[in-house]
């Protein structure tokens, strides 16, 4: 069975939309292990726009499942990870100005930053997965620079409208996994995965993991919604002097 690692990093982008303290990231963390996530993913990013230290610290205090540090091959981010010692740590590209990550590492050019950053990983016990897209190169070069783990990237999938378009990616994904897989690496799968388009995902062999943050964060707000009207209601009521 595939599991599901949860990104609550969006969870973190509400509670800053406030600058205070609500919603917690670190709860959400612990909602979704209860109801089932096998690990809790975040990404502290460069610009701290929404996991913050203190998050990622707590996190890893409270997460009893597998602790994923996505994050930039960034000297900064690569000590406070060798700090903290999540499980696993996830290397994405990193742009100051991008909504979301764009595509995936550019492993070749970067071959030996991320062989040292594996070898550093390594010798504190943590897990290197590298966040690449479905092409047979940057898996290969994965393979060589010592990681673990490839993330294959679905957001070209998951972006794509027309059959025609979905299935040449999903194609992709499906050669770019057994390609992995053959080459002895793990295989994770994720970006832009809702509730309809990982269902085809989940029917590629040998992809171990998916990453899913956005669309739970966002259904989670539609799921609880009536429920927490309801609850500020009953307080108003409640309260009510006529
Ligand atoms: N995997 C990686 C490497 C990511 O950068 C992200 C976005 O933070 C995700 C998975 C989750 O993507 P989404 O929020 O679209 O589910």
């Amino acid at each position: 069975m595939i599991t599901l690692n949860v990104n609550i990093d969006h969870i973190a982008t509400i509670r800053n939309a406030r600058g205070g303290s609500e919603p917690d990231p670190v709860a959400a963390a612990l909602i979704a292990e209860l109801a089932g996530a096998t690990g809790i993913v975040c990404h502290l990013r460069e610009d701290r726009r929404h996991i913050k230290d203190r998050d990622l610290r707590l996190l890893k205090e409270v997460v009893q499942t597998k602790l994923d540090l996505e994050m930039a091959a960034n000297e900064e981010i690569i000590q406070i990870a060798l700090d903290v010692v999540p499980d696993l740590v996830t290397i994405v590209p990193e742009k100051r100005q991008e909504l979301t990550t764009e595509g995936g590492l550019d492993v070749r050019a970067n071959r030996n930053k991320l062989r040292e950053l594996c070898k550093q990983m390594h010798d504190k016990g943590i897990e290197v997965s590298l966040f690449v897209d479905p092409n047979e190169m940057q898996i290969e070069e994965s393979y060589i620079v010592g990681a673990d783990m490839v993330e294959l990237h679905t957001g070209e999938y998951a972006n794509a409208i027309t059959e025609k378009d979905k299935n040449e990616q999903l194609n992709m994904l499906l050669a770019a996994a057994a390609f992995a897989h053959h080459s002895g690496l793990k295989i994770a799968a994720g970006h832009g995965l809702n509730y309809v388009n990982t269902q085809a995902i989940c029917k590629i062999p040998n992809i171990k993991e998916l990453s899913i943050g956005h669309s739970i964060i966002a259904r989670a707000a539609f799921v609880g919604l009536a429920r927490a009207v309801k609850d500020m209601l009953q307080i108003i009521q409640i309260n009510s002097k006529t």
